[in-house]
Formats: structure tokens, C-alpha cells, sequence
């Protein structure tokens, strides 16, 4: 189960660290790692298709001789290009095409397993502690291929913990049910809370680890009463517990402060007051 993990309350979230035309020097990316061990907050949240693969690269450049300090979570589902050397540049742009072509998806088993084998390569390890279906329909899951993929994978090491990330409650739901996951990632924002609050109680009465994106909504920033600190606080106060909230930032300073929202949430009543309102 993700207990056996300290996941910690607060995760980066890499999902604009390698974007193009947004990379984070990887001397900055180390800033930010060593903020993170000096809080003792050792989780990170990538995925295969975060910069098209520079993401995890970067990743392990900026925890060479440090791995084993971190948790890492990735995921797969997003297909992007997989070019290497000098050519890696035009992953990008492959993973625009494919996703003009509407065919940026594919839950296919044998694809996912050797998603996990190229993220572990370009990560410099030997296996994530979590590996999570990047958004699947509903039909992957039921189809009853994904059990045994997440056996496999775990039999052979590549990842401690298995799960899905997804903003759908019903493919939440369904996954729950079939007992497939250790951990689940889901949006966590006060616009998600009425939808997924039951999927996160679940999880809670499971020791199913739950991981918290997308708090600070842009939507909801707009509104001047709501603040990021007040966001984060009324998030923290939503979720199970022991969950992990994402920090997508590269910047060490934002990353502090929001941990120090994480831990001071705001009271339930108006966390859930606010949160009826922002449906
Ligand atoms: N389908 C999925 O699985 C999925 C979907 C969405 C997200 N995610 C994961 O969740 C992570 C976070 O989600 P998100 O990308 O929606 O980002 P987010 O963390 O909700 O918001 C990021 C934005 O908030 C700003 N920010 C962060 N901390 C701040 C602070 N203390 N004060 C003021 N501004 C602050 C950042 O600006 P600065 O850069 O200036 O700090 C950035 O503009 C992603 O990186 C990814 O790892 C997964």
C-alpha cells in the first residue's frame, strides 16, 4: 500500500520544468531539490510526456548522487516523441502533431511497459516508487488489462506502487473498485473538491495515498478573494490528511511558502463553504 512510503505533504509538480521555451536551468532545477531535502519534502511528480522526455532527463541530472533521497512518481499514457541525441529537440513538436492528429493517447499494455523502461532510463534508476496511468478512459480500465500490466511491472521492480491520475471520478471510481491502486493523483482545487471528495474519502478509509495537482486554478485567481495562500489552505483542508500536495514551481521560494500553507489548512466548514460556491 503507498503508506509504506513518506510521500510528505507537499510534492513538486514538473509539468512546466522542461515545457518548451519554459526549461529551468538545471542549476536551478538543484536549488530547488536541495529546498526540497532541506524541508524534508522528497516527493516529485513527473511524467513521460512533461518536455517529452527532457523533463525526466533534467530530473536526474539535478539528483545525480541523491536519487535515493527522493520519491518519484511518473506517468504514462501521452504519447510524445522518443528521438535521442542531437534530434531530441523535435520531440516536442511530434507530441503537437500527434495530439492535432487526435492520436495523442494509447493505454496498449505493451506500449505502457516500455513507457516505464524509457522513464527509468532517462531518470538514471532502476525503479520509480510510483508509476500512474496518465488520464485513461473508462473503458481502459474495466477492459481488465491493466491488473496484470501493474503486476508485471511490480514484479519486475520498476515501480514500489502502481495507480491512476485522473480528474474523472467515475474512472477514479471504477479503479477503486477493481482495486487497482496504491496511489491516485487527481485535480485537488476547491472546483474539484465537490466532485472527487467522495473518491478522496475512499482512498482515506483504504490507505490508498492520494496526490493533489492543481490547486492554484487560474479561473479561481481571477476572483481577488481568493488568494494562492487561501487556495492551498482550503485544499489542505479538503484532502485526506497524509495526502501530498503538488507544487508546480521552479522557483524554491514559492515552493517553501506553499508548504507553509500545506501545514496551517484553513478550518473544513469554510474550506467546504468555499468550496460549494466554486463548483
Ligand atoms: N493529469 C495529470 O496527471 C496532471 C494534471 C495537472 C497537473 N499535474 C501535476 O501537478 C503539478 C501542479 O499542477 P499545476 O501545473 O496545475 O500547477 P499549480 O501548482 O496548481 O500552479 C502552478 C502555478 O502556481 C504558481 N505558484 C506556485 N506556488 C506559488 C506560490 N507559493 N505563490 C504564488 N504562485 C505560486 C506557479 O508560478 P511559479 O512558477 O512562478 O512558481 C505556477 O504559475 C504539475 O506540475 C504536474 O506535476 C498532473
Amino acid at each position: 500500500m503507498g503508506s509504506s512510503i513518506d510521500w510528505a505533504r507537499c510534492g513538486l509538480g514538473t509539468g512546466t520544468l522542461a515545457s518548451l521555451g519554459r526549461a529551468l536551468p538545471l542549476a536551478g532545477v538543484r536549488r530547488l531539490l536541495d529546498t526540497m531535502l532541506e524541508l524534508g519534502m522528497p516527493t516529485i511528480d513527473t511524467a513521460d510526456s512533461y518536455g517529452s522526455g527532457d523533463c525526466e532527463c533534467l530530473l536526474a541530472k539535478a539528483m545525480a548522487g541523491r536519487r535515493e533521497q527522493f520519491n518519484l512518481v511518473t506517468k504514462a499514457g501521452y504519447r510524445h516523441g522518443n528521438l535521442g541525441g542531437p534530434l531530441r529537440p523535435l520531440n516536442q513538436f511530434i507530441k503537437k502533431g500527434l495530439q492535432r492528429m487526435g492520436k495523442h493517447r494509447c493505454f496498449e499494455s505493451s506500449y505502457l511497459e516500455r513507457c516505464i523502461h524509457h522513464s527509468l532510463k532517462r531518470l538514471k534508476t532502476d525503479r520509480v516508487e510510483a508509476f500512474l496511468l496518465h488520464d485513461p478512459p473508462l473503458d481502459v480500465i474495466q477492459s481488465g488489462s491493466v491488473e496484470a500490466l501493474f503486476a508485471k511491472i511490480k514484479k519486475q521492480g520498476s515501480a514500489l506502487h502502481t495507480g491512476i491520475s485522473s480528474g474523472d471520478p467515475e474512472v477514479l471510481a471504477a479503479a477503486l473498485e477493481r482495486g487497482l491502486c496504491d496511489v491516485i493523483q487527481s485535480p485537488a482545487g476547491l472546483s474539484a473538491a465537490g466532485a472527487l471528495g467522495g473518491v478522496w474519502a475512499l482512498c482515506e478509509s483504504r490507505s490508498i495515498h492520494v496526490i493533489g495537482n492543481h490547486v492554484f486554478e487560474p479561473s479561481l485567481l481571477n476572483d481577488p478573494s481568493l488568494t494562492h495562500e487561501r487556495l492551498m489552505k482550503a485544499s489542505a483542508s479538503l484532502l485526506p490528511k497524509s495526502a501530498t500536495i503538488l507544487c508546480g514551481t521552479g522557483n524554491p521560494n514559492h515552493f517553501r511558502s506553499t508548504l507553509a500553507w500545506i501545514m496551517d489548512p484553513m478550518p473544513r466548514e469554510e474550506a467546504w463553504r468555499l468550496a460549494a460556491g466554486h463548483r
